[in-house]
């Protein structure tokens, strides 16, 4: 059976959802956990939420899936490490009749029955409108820009390369001296930093995908007394960290990034209890905004 335009209804006493999450090891993860777990106690005993850590790692998302769809759960939500690995497994799941919730980062197979997340390709783009502005504006704008990516194995690593890339190319003045994959991590962000810094000291701006990466990037500035030189940007604005840098002058801004577990949840239990209907694929995009000095006084 496939699940096209998931609506079910059920009048089961428990539903009991699966959810596979990437890896805990990062703050953005573990708020996302707990808003998740915060929200499934709003359903008390309607719902049972089996929550897995993939520690990083692709295979045991596919293993995740395998045993939800053993176990028989009524739906699937999941975060996935990268955009291809999980995707056959997901669509064996879907095939089987679970819906299938994608969250935050996407996927290659377009069947599932949701994706939700930010607009990462627009949250690059405000990235590199807020560089331009730093570095002279539109048409004036100077300087050089190094880049940390995000996995570029995944969607948020693309889009928000992409996304930025697009706004910075317009300016002959801005140079991009390139940019290397840290995996989201803010130790390699850190030595990769480290050693663009032993060769090239003249760089204006560090944009890093993620805030723990960007607070890396600063640590290894700070390090060779460049931290006050080199202007850092981030994106997911958690309040005790990305936010709070902001507001403490290590980072120039980041750009929120809003975990999607309370929502990923609701659609799925608006599917089961049938409240909500969506069309198979459907995008659910999560509002984003920037925090800058501006708005963190
Ligand atoms: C956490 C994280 C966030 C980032 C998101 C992108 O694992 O790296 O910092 O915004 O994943 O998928």
């Amino acid at each position: 059976m496939i699940a096209l335009g998931c609506t079910k209804s059920t009048n089961k006493e428990q539903l009991v959802i699966g959810f596979s999450q990437v890896t805990v090891k990062e703050p953005w993860r573990v708020i996302f956990n707990e808003k998740l777990k915060e929200k499934a106690g709003e359903y008390g005993e309607r719902l049972k939420l089996i929550m897995l850590d993939a520690d990083d790692k692709t295979e045991n998302q596919v293993e995740h899936i395998k045993s939800f769809i053993a176990k028989g759960v009524d739906a699937i939500l999941i975060s996935p490490k990268e955009a291809s690995g999980c995707s056959k497994a997901i669509q064996e799941a879907t095939e089987m009749g679970i819906p299938v919730i994608v969250l935050d980062r996407d996927i290659t197979y377009k069947g599932y029955a949701a994706y939700i997340g930010a607009d990462n390709f627009g949250i690059g783009q405000a990235a590199g409108k807020y560089a331009v502005d730093m570095l002279g504006g539109p048409g004036k704008a100077k300087g050089k820009v190094y880049e940390i990516c995000g996995a570029l194995a995944s969607t948020p690593g693309q889009e928000r390369k992409n996304g930025f890339f697009e706004i910075v190319s317009r300016e002959a003045g801005i140079e991009i001296l390139g940019g290397l994959d840290a995996d989201w991590k803010l130790d390699k962000a850190k030595e990769i930093t480290q050693d663009v810094l032993q060769v090239n000291k003249d760089i204006d701006i560090i944009y890093a995908h993620n805030d723990p990466m960007a607070y890396g990037a600063y640590q290894a500035a700070r390090e060779v007394g460049l931290e006050k030189k080199i202007k850092f940007l981030g994106i997911d604005g958690l309040p005790h960290e990305g936010a709070l840098w902001v507001k403490k002058g290590i980072l120039a801004a980041t750009f929120l990034y809003p975990t999607p577990g309370e929502k990923g949840l609701e659609v799925a239990m608006g599917i089961l209890l049938g409240t909500k209907k969506i069309q198979t694929g459907e995008r659910i995009i999560l509002s984003t905004a920037t925090i800058s000095h501006s708005n963190t006084k």
